[in-house]
């Protein structure tokens, strides 16, 4: 049942009060109406921490002061400019969007709520970010900070990965959403979840909505919100064939529908875990170019949302440039810096040692 009107009010003014008193965070896109700079921050936001994305935010600001700048831009450089963000989809759907908002829109950003979320990579969380701040509509946000937030303060037990949960806390966030201040309200609840109302170690014993959380009252707040599935972890084991001619380096665009789509990446040999490069079919033709060959120079593990990559890296010289290698490119080991690559790559940062 959604709370009295009488609560729900009271949740709203104590939580504008200590946006508007207390809250310490400055961000840059916080005093921005600008469409443009705050759908980058949020579209940076999306499964990112706004510290960590901040740096990112301030170089495509730099690079990119508007619209037509990051449209104009070509795409490997922006994806440099993005690399180490991860989710490197939210990179691709930017440029679209842009190069359509520049050419199609005359850069004019689109001002109403159903045209904002059929932008490509801007979904309903997004799209009521994006119409408050930039616009003042009355559109709440829900994302797992509000659902944090408001499950643990009403004290609801609902999956909040189900339809019925997901329906409930919609619901609830419209209801609870200062009509007058939109934006205002939504960037407070959002800096509430995270500097105060935290996943772990929350801050209750100086929480100002304390006396009133139901969770904080009834010792659930290590409880909630609560989740219906856990999520699977799939573990994948990647062996990177660093393979050298001369003072040449073979890198490959990854394409696809799989994980770090458009990076760059050495000689990718995926195998299931119990087995090595020299397993597989491409090796038994890459073999007899070997001149010599090191390794695992390098290990590491990267844990993804559903995915935990095992990586290891070898080092081969080659007498000549083998045939079979047609998808990628032979590029002078002197300009890895121009290409994006994923972070299990970029963490061999001693590669440059074995050239
Ligand atoms: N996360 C998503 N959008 C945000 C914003 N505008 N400020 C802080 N954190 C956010």
């Amino acid at each position: 049942m959604l709370p009295s009107q009488s609560a729900s009010v009271f949740f709203t003014k104590t939580l504008l009060k200590w946006h508007h008193e207390e809250n310490e965070r400055t961000l840059p896109w916080k005093e921005e109406s600008d469409p443009y700079k705050i759908w980058l921050s949020e579209i940076i936001l999306q499964q990112t921490r706004a510290e960590q994305g901040l740096p990112y935010y301030n170089k495509f600001i730099a690079a990119y002061p508007d619209i037509h700048a990051l449209a104009a831009a070509p795409e490997d450089e922006v994806f440099r400019l993005w690399q180490g963000l991860g989710y490197y989809n939210r990179c691709r759907n930017l440029l679209e969007t842009a190069r359509n908002i520049s050419r199609e829109r005359k850069g004019i950003f689109p001002g109403a709520f159903e045209e904002i979320l059929k932008l490509k990579g801007v979904g309903p969380y997004t799209a009521a970010a994006i119409a408050s701040f930039a616009y003042n509509l009355p559109h709440a946000v829900v994302d797992g900070n509000v659902y944090r937030v408001l499950s643990r303060y009403f004290g609801i037990e609902l999956a909040i990965d189900g339809n019925e949960g997901k329906s409930f806390f919609q619901q609830l966030a419209d209801r609870l959403l200062d009509k007058k201040q939109p934006g205002a309200y939504n960037q407070a609840i959002m800096d509430f979840g995270s500097t105060i109302c935290k996943p772990k170690a929350p801050l209750c014993e100086s929480c100002c909505l304390a006396r009133n959380c139901t969770a904080y009252i009834n010792g659930l707040v290590d409880e909630l919100p609560v989740k219906e599935k856990k999520s699977k972890v799939k573990e994948r084991y990647f062996d990177y064939l660093v393979l050298c001619v001369g003072a040449e380096i073979y890198i490959r665009q990854r394409t696809g529908k799989d994980i770090w789509q458009n990076l760059y990446e050495y000689y990718l040999v995926e195998h299931r875990g119990n087995q090595s490069y020299t397993d597989s079919a491409d090796w038994e033709a890459i073999k007899s170019y070997v001149v010599k060959q090191k390794g695992p120079v390098f290990s590491n593990r990267q844990r993804l949302t559903h995915q935990l990559i095992h990586s290891r890296f070898y080092i081969i010289t080659l007498r000549a440039k083998p045939d079979i290698l047609t998808s990628g490119m032979w590029i002078s080991k002197d300009s890895l810096n121009n290409y994006a690559f994923p972070l299990t790559i970029l963490s061999f940062s001693d590669i440059k040692k074995y050239f």
